[in-house]
């Protein structure tokens, strides 16, 4: 049992929610779960069910439904709260829906005394965590969404796949928007120490470039395939938004690609996008900015563009 308290309060017990919480239990994360949810039916079993698993998990956790009062000594608040992607329905279109129920959490979350980290996972998730950080006038490092985590891993498995490596050895990137204009800077992938163009160009005869753009493709279609097939996808966020916690608790300063505050970075300001941050315990400490070509820079530019549109879209 850790003796420091560990608590995460659950804003969303919807799929993508519970998948993070069934999740945070089994990797044994933290050691206080509260779930909160305008359904407080809902949230009160999600937490029953949970609870009756802990025997089997053999984590140490204290999972109840609560109201809002209860962020005031909470370390983590993780929104999840939001309606979720229709299929074929594209992440702005969503944005009107979300920024309405985001009015609605962030203030009595604030009011509550809370003084931790915010986490995001709503889409569009770096419009909807920029949105937070307004309303909540928390300092940007405080105020972190999933952004392109998750796409990363994506792009690791399918590149791992590709080159028969193990994903934690590939180092390669999804950065910009978690949405259509995502991309990634190939100029800075690398499996082990060497780049993914130098390898490609030395066995030509095995590996060829436009079989990077059509995985580059695939990680961005990834989220539209999957919801096509099964309405909504919730078992890779859930488990992104763990890998985060785990680097808050842990104090890992982990670089993952988190929306995180752009303020002259690769010459963007006032937006949030994926970018490599070094994630610890107080939340962004940094980031680690990446060598891009001009073309990639233009890639951000463009990207941020988007951005900024539909964070203007909120009226904030
Ligand atoms: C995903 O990419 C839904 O944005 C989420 O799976």
């Amino acid at each position: 049992m850790r003796d420091e308290k560990q608590k995460v309060v659950l804003i969303g017990t919807g799929f993508v929610g519970m998948s993070f919480a069934y999740a945070l239990l089994n990797q044994n994360v933290c050691n206080e779960l509260a779930l909160i949810d305008v359904n407080r039916d809902k949230a009160r079993g999600e937490a029953m069910d949970l609870n009756h698993g802990l025997a089997f998990s053999g984590a140490n956790m204290r999972i109840y439904e609560a109201d809002y009062d209860t962020c005031k000594d909470a370390d983590i608040v993780v929104i999840c709260a939001g309606v979720s992607q229709k299929p074929g329905e594209d992440r702005p279109a969503l944005l009107q829906r979300n920024t309405a129920v985001f009015k609605s959490i962030v203030d009595p979350v604030v009011a509550s005394g809370f003084s931790g980290i915010f986490l995001v996972a709503t889409n569009p998730v770096d419009v909807m965590t920029h949105v937070v950080k307004t309303l909540s006038g928390f300092d940007s490092h405080r105020v972190i969404g999933t952004g392109t985590t998750l796409d990363t891993a994506r792009l690791r498995f399918l590149l791992g796949e590709y080159f028969n490596i193990d994903p934690k050895n590939v180092h390669a990137y999804v950065i910009g928007e978690h949405g259509e204009s995502e991309f990634v800077p190939w100029s800075q992938a690398m499996v082990g120490t060497k780049s993914v163009s130098r390898i490609v160009n030395d066995y030509g005869d095995r590996f060829k470039k436009t079989d990077m753009d059509e995985i580059g493709a695939k990680v961005k279609n990834a989220a539209q395939e999957i919801i096509a097939a099964k309405q909504s996808t919730y078992y890779g966020i859930g488990m992104a938004l763990v890998r985060i916690t785990k680097a808050i608790f842990g104090n890992e300063n982990s670089i993952l690609t988190v929306s995180s505050y752009l303020d002259g970075e690769y010459g963007q300001s006032n937006v949030y996008a994926g970018v490599p941050c070094v994630v610890g315990r107080n939340g962004v400490l940094g980031q680690l900015t990446l060598e891009l070509t001009d073309e990639e820079l233009s890639k951000m530019q463009n990207s941020c563009d988007i951005l900024r549109q539909y964070y203007k879209e909120t009226n904030l």
